[in-house]
């Protein structure tokens, strides 16, 4: 695993434990991306991180079998699933044409998409599904605005261009999520507290308490939310 494959793996291992009681907007960006779809047959959970929604909706259901992926061992240790593999969505533990459907909620955002969306496809039978959640740029704009920084994240051209390219035929639906919060510890405890802090996480060691008052004055001032711009890819791999 590369050093930076390990610090994102570390990073969501360390919120493992807290992260259902955390994840708000993951469980929101799953129900929106699930609504009016129904799966068969082998589905492989993308970044399953301890489970979630798309674990509770798809588990049930007698006509799927699902299974889960994550990168992180710490986070697949809380997940109650019983079949889970540990492995990274680039480069898919899986054999070819072997899989019905791929969903993932919050994760390829991670991922080197092109990488990703040629891995998908490969692992997919033909007129297999594909259906992700993928935070996009001009998400947390909240906190830029105030002045901090946000993970690079891609944008919708990227993300049409990448999995068009591995040969899919799919459509994307852009929706706004809006969470709200009740101090401004909260705020930052629902990124820091899914593992998705790594630009966060350092500020206030680096810029001193004063500068971590201001930020906290300046968001109960502009208003306790966090809005996410989030793709809802839906995909079918076209036979070659
Ligand atoms: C924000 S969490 C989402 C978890 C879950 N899908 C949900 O709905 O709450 C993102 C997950 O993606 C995983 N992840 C990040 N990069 C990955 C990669 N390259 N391969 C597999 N999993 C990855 C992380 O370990 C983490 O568990």
């Amino acid at each position: 695993m590369s050093t930076l494959k390990a610090q994102v793996a570390k990073s969501f291992g360390n919120a493992a434990k807290l992260y259902h009681s955390r994840a708000k907007v993951q469980s929101l960006s799953a129900q929106a991306l699930l609504q009016g779809h129904t799966l068969k047959g082998q589905v492989l959970d993308l970044g399953c991180g301890p489970g979630g929604y798309l674990f509770e909706a798809l588990a049930p259901q007698s006509q799927c079998q699902y299974f889960g992926l994550d990168l992180s061992l710490d986070m697949l240790k809380t997940h109650q699933g019983e079949r889970k593999i540990q492995g990274d969505a680039e480069q898919l533990p899986l054999q070819n044409a072997a899989i019905d459907a791929i969903v993932s909620n919050m994760a390829m955002q991670w991922c080197q998409l092109d990488a990703l969306a040629q891995e998908c496809y490969r692992v997919l039978k033909p007129k297999g599904r594909l259906l992700s959640a993928i935070v996009c740029q001009g998400s947390l704009s909240e906190l830029s605005r105030i002045g901090m920084s946000v993970n690079t994240l891609p944008s919708r051209a990227k993300v049409e261009s990448a999995f068009t390219q591995a040969g899919f035929q799919l459509s994307i639906e852009m929706q706004t999520l809006t969470v709200e919060f009740d101090s401004p510890k909260a705020l930052f405890q629902s990124i820091k507290g899914i593992g998705a802090s790594s630009t966060q996480s350092n500020c206030q060691g680096l810029k001193g308490k004063r500068w971590w008052q201001q930020s906290c004055a300046a968001l109960e001032q502009q208003g306790l939310t966090l809005s996410y711009q989030v793709a809802l890819l839906y995909a079918e791999k076209l036979p070659q």
